[in-house]
């Protein structure tokens, strides 16, 4: 084989060899980093969907309070009391003051533009029908409750949208929760008005009621970690080919075209051809050397055959 080729041949086995290794842990990192970053925007959008029902409780509520509570609750005589009582009963009563509509309903505004992001607080007896757990999201509720402990879950799964990733959370019941969610007579008229009394009620404190769940699609990260995955490997071929080329080149003009010339000449010389001119000197590498000594070889070779014509 000849010595560019042989050459040319083992770059591309080590490089390929290096390019096969490096794709592979590109592609095992770039793929583990789109998934943090699904991640990471689930998890922006848990602490949105948080935001907003404590925006919902600590701002909403007292003023929709203090407008529709004339009578001071806190008050010590009867009378007021009773007044106060008589009017938490009529109590003007809006599911835009709830958290979980709030944050449901935001969401939903938020899906006219992206429809593949969703959110749901999940629960098996839900006030609203629309949160009533389906068959996955019952499987991470149950989950919630046979593991008190779990804070947070997350997952993939298959949608009619591609896959997505979900991030939740279980939901308590505290005791400022329950004077909707206890009984209907204990919560606003007009909520059980506009709910019916038949769902929503029975929590107990500190029972797991609902789980917070968002879901976020997987197919854009992915597809763009592929894509640059795709990009880094032609532009890495790229190199390695330019490089060979390069080193080709340089290899040629280096070495092989004055080695090939320095065989011709030692080939005029072994048949008798004493006249030939020297080879060229160019520099000090250890071509040049070598085409030195050549021709002091060549020189000493003629000075000798010289010498043996005049003896004979
Ligand atoms: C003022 C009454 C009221 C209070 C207080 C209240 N909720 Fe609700 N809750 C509702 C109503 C009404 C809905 C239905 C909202 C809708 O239409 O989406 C609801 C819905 C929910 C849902 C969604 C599932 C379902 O039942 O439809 C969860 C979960 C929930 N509430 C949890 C809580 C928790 C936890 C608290 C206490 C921190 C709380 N709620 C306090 C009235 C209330």
């Amino acid at each position: 084989m000849r010595l560019l080729a042989k050459f040319s041949l083992i770059f591309a086995v080590v490089f390929g060899l290096g390019l096969a290794a490096a794709a592979f842990l590109f592609h095992d990192s770039l793929q583990r980093s789109a998934r943090e970053q699904v991640l990471h925007e689930a998890q922006i959008m848990m602490e949105t969907a948080l935001a907003m029902r404590n925006y919902t409780t600590e701002q909403i509520r007292p003023v929709m309070n203090e407008i529709s509570q004339p009578y001071d609750a806190k008050a010590v005589d009867p009378i007021s009391r009773i007044c106060a009582r008589e009017a938490a009963a009529r109590r003007v009563f809006r599911p835009q003051t709830v958290p979980a509509f709030a944050a449901t309903e935001i969401f939903n505004y938020l899906r006219k533009k992206y429809p593949d992001y969703f959110y749901k607080e999940a629960s098996l007896n839900p006030t609203n029908p629309r949160n009533r757990v389906v068959d996955w999201e019952e499987d991470i509720l149950n989950v919630f409750r046979n593991r008190p402990d779990l804070a947070l879950l997350d997952g993939e799964r298959m949608t009619p949208l591609g896959k997505s990733l979900f991030l939740a959370r279980p939901m308590r019941a505290a005791k400022s929760c329950l004077e909707c969610h206890a009984t209907p007579g204990e919560a606003p008229q007009d909520m059980v008005k506009l709910y019916g009394p038949a769902n929503g009620f029975g929590w107990r404190e500190n029972e797991i009621i609902a789980a917070q769940i968002v879901s976020v699609p997987v197919t854009l990260p992915v597809q763009m970690a592929n894509r640059s995955f795709r990009r880094l490997l032609v532009s890495l071929v790229a190199v390695g080919f330019v490089t060979l080329v390069v080193l080709d080149v340089l290899l040629y003009f280096t070495v092989v075209r004055p080695v090939s010339h320095f065989a011709r000449r030692a080939d005029e010389i072994s048949k008798g051809q004493m006249e030939v001119p020297e080879l060229p000197v160019k520099g000090r590498d250890e071509v040049s050397i070598l085409a030195a000594s050549f021709n002091r070889m060549h020189r000493s070779l003629a000075a000798a055959m010289k010498m043996l014509e005049q003896q004979k």
